[in-house]
């Protein structure tokens, strides 16, 4: 049994999530972490919401809410559409949390005690009108690079060219508007990345196993000339972590907070500690998943993140935990993702535009989505959503292909054995080459979910419910039982066995239906396959079940159209 530690990219505060980030991340997550528990691996799953910075103050005071009360808020919404959706976290924690304060304070003082920080006196935009600086996305204006005039202070939104707020032209402030701004002295720290140059880059060099869009990424940035510049990693607002060195106040940074993407990935560490906290365990039961030196050594960790994401986890935050000199877990694996486009453009959280969580799950249920946004994860290049494919892939793979096996097979077994698998008859030739089909298909589905090939496993899954599917078409117990009915007996029992092997390995794709199929059957049995001869006689002769209803429902082309309209315009 191994160990695995996994995180999912920690989604900002600021509103419900479109099904682009979900897939780009916590939803690909979701598949491994339930996979690895299948197997038998002890799973520790982790995800948060990402609480400071701009972005929560900018949406808290548009909602005209205090940023502590708006967070809370937002993120029971997103902890309630993460379980609509099943993402089946160990613990959804909050950067906002007195642990992340805590670790995040800590490294900054293990950082500046180890020679990794330095204390820059810099320019900053400041807005007398507002009585305060604007950083990142305080500060609007128009773009140098493309001439866009909605560009924020940190990164243009047309053309992705990372910005300073300094570099705007004709800037205004993003609170009151006012154009009044002035440039003022303010001390910041910095983290010397580029001190641990050497070390990133040896780092990332071992990593020969990872996905080609993670290390191309990584690699750019390591090599790029501005790629492992210092970054501040400290700002003049009053919503975040307060500067500090540890428990010591930092002289000349009262009235500071560190940067959102500082504390974000320490999260990941201290929403493990929140978990142990919510669960009235000791700190060893998190330190456990961390610490090399305190049981770590043997876990494997994950990250799933969007491609945008990749920079910080290759370089940002492995120079905080490498500098801190403690040993502290290092991600293992980095699985990135491309983004997912929407019916010929982008998905975009500014502009409304997509599909939002809240929205999908109004409409079908978790797996509908789930199966589709899986099977066509971005992982070699973007993606795209569009509602026909959308409608096409319900109706073929989970309707037609899956829902209809069980059905068939449920239904026909009911009207000539009972429901209750049947006893008797030996399965034929047709039996033994289906047999031989699955255990060469699970071994590649296996190998495929091992490899996190998302794409791949989903494509072998679904070519396992079409051979169940192809079997009973040329088996026809419906013809055989005129004749033998023993025969026909045992190609049912044969069939209601695959329904559950079906369940199991379907699971981590669609989690409800399988719950629903293992239901019906009448059976807690979540073994995995190893033997799927085995496997396919663990309901025995005698084993009573109900006919489910109906798994999965067809999409008519006039409810897509209507939802195709519905989402075409922006969200407001
Ligand atoms: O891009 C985002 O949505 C960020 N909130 C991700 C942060 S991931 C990590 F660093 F915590
Ligand atoms: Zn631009």
């Amino acid at each position: 049994m191994a160990r695995i530690l996994i995180t999912s990219a920690i989604p900002y505060i600021n509103g419900i999530k479109h099904l682009g980030n979900l897939v780009g991340s916590q939803l690909p997550a979701d598949l491994i972490a339930r996979y690895r528990r299948a197997r038998g691996d002890e799973v520790m799953f982790i995800c948060a919401t990402d609480e400071h910075g701009t972005p929560a103050e900018l949406a808290a005071a548009k909602a005209g809410q205090p940023v502590a009360d708006y967070c809370a808020e937002m993120h029971a919404v997103q902890k309630a559409l993460s379980d609509g959706f099943r993402l089946s976290f160990d613990h959804f924690g909050r950067s906002s949390s007195a642990r992340n304060r805590a670790l995040t304070q800590h490294f900054a003082g293990r950082l500046a005690e180890n020679g990794f920080i330095r204390e820059v006196s810099e320019r900053q935009v400041y807005s007398p009108a507002d009585g305060r600086f604007l950083p990142d996305r305080y500060i609007e204006g128009t773009c140098p690079n493309c001439g866009y005039d909605k560009a924020r202070g940190d990164q243009c939104e047309n053309c992705t060219k990372q910005l300073d707020p300094t570099d705007l032209i004709e800037p205004r402030s993003a609170i009151s508007g006012s154009t009044d701004l002035e440039v003022r002295e303010t001390k910041h720290l910095y983290l010397r990345q580029s001190a641990l140059r050497d070390d990133l880059e040896a780092w990332i060099e071992s990593k020969t196993d990872w996905p080609v869009l993670t290390t191309s990424i990584a690699k750019k940035w390591l090599n790029d000339g501005d790629g492992l510049q210092d970054r501040g990693i400290t700002r003049d607002l009053d919503w975040g972590v307060p500067v500090k060195k540890g428990d010591e106040d930092w002289p000349g940074m009262e009235g500071k907070v560190f940067y959102v993407w500082f504390d974000a990935p320490i999260e990941y560490i201290a929403a493990t500690a929140e978990w142990a906290d919510a669960n009235g365990l000791d700190e060893a039961a998190w330190r456990r998943w961390w610490r090399t030196d305190e049981g770590a050594g043997d876990v494997t960790y994950i990250q799933f993140m969007g491609k945008d994401n990749v920079p910080f986890h290759t370089l940002s935050f492995p120079a905080t935990i490498m500098g801190s000199r403690e040993p502290w877990k290092l991600v293992d694996y980095i699985k990135s993702f491309n983004y997912l486009n929407y019916d010929g453009g982008q998905f975009s959280t500014s502009q409304g535009r997509g599909v939002f969580m809240d929205q999908a799950l109004s409409i079908l249920p978790a797996d509908y989505w789930r199966w589709w946004l899986l099977s066509h994860a971005p992982e070699n290049s973007d993606s795209e959503f569009t509602w026909e494919n959308f409608q096409a892939s319900v109706n073929k793979d989970l309707a037609d292909v899956l829902g209809n096996f069980v059905s068939r097979v449920t239904k026909f077994c009911r009207s000539k054995f009972g429901e209750e698998v049947p006893a008797g008859g030996r399965t034929g030739e047709r039996a033994a080459a289906l047999i031989e089909e699955l255990i060469d298909r699970i071994r590649a589905y296996e190998g495929h979910m091992d490899a996190m090939e998302v794409r791949k496993a989903a494509g072998e899954l679904r070519a396992i419910w079409v051979a169940g599917n192809e079997y009973l078409q040329s088996a026809a117990p419906w013809s055989v039982v005129k004749e033998d009915p023993e025969r026909a007996a045992a190609m049912v029992r044969l069939a209601l066995n695959l329904i559950r092997v079906y369940a199991v390995l379907s699971e981590p794709f669609i989690p409800d239906a399988a719950a629903a199929m293992l239901a019906a059957l009448g059976t807690d049995d979540r073994s995995w396959p190893e033997d799927v001869p085995a496997a396919l006689a663990a309901l025995p002769p005698g084993h009573a079940f109900a006919t489910p209803d109906v798994l999965f429902r067809k999409i008519a082309d006039e409810e897509r159209e209507e939802w195709q309209a519905r989402f075409a315009g922006v969200r407001t």
